[in-house]
């Protein structure tokens, strides 16, 4: 049987890097399921498709292949902004949810992020790790990238979208974002990137054991 590592937690908080370190060091598959909302978001706005007709969104989101997703397509601000509206539609997030579940069963083991892993994807996940950081930390982390990219920002309208894209993710009525109760809470408002990749070592090691 495979081994599912499920991680979960608003936006910025440092899921992506985690798990692309733990899929790495564990030489499991690794799925970020913000790229297939991401991925079906472009696609309608690329073909000038509505964002607003759910069965339209659903169509598109049945046909995204995993295997072409590529975050450096998908980072801009409005693809994530239209990720974030069509991700709140029942249908879509059944298409998609679908595909995340296909892909989880791949062997020897597999690490999927996003907002709804522990709790509606792979529910029986034997890791769940919720990686959540203040949204001051959060809005600073993003804000520190983008300058650091060459780019200029705006701190102020970088916190209040993320104050919006929490209130969009947790306050919608079809798996909001969070914890499984199951779920190891990483906090990482005053954690190192490596501090919080040791914490959940340990945590993933100990369930390793236990199989
Ligand atoms: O993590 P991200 O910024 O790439 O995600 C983009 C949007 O996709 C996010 O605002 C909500 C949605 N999403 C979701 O609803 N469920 C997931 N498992 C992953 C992302």
């Amino acid at each position: 049987m495979t081994f599912i590592i499920a991680i979960d937690g608003p936006a910025a908080a440092g899921k992506g890097t985690l798990s692309r370190r733990i899929a790495e060091t564990y030489g499991f598959h690794h799925l970020d399921t913000g790229l297939t909302y991401r991925a079906t978001a472009k696609a309608l706005l690329d073909t000038g498709l509505p964002l607003d007709d759910e069965t339209v969104a659903a169509r598109v989101a049945r046909e995204v292949d995993l295997a072409g997703l590529d975050r450096s397509a998908l980072a801009q601000h409005h693809i994530g902004e239209a990720a974030s509206k069509i991700a709140v539609m029942p249908s879509v997030r059944r298409a998609l949810v679908e595909a995340q579940q296909a892909f989880s069963m791949r062997e020897p083991g597999t690490v999927l992020d996003g907002r709804d892993i522990g709790t509606v994807v792979c529910p029986n996940a034997p890791v769940k790790l919720y990686v959540t950081a203040s949204p001051d930390v959060r809005a600073r982390r993003r804000y520190d990238e983008i300058l650091a990219s060459g780019s200029e920002a705006d701190y102020e309208a970088i916190f209040a979208d993320v104050k919006k894209r929490d209130e969009r993710d947790m306050g919608r009525a079809d798996s909001p974002l969070k914890p499984a109760v199951d779920a190891h809470l990483l906090d990482t408002s005053e954690m190192s990137i490596e501090a919080a990749f040791q914490a959940a070592k340990s945590i993933i090691d100990a369930a390793l054991n236990r199989n």
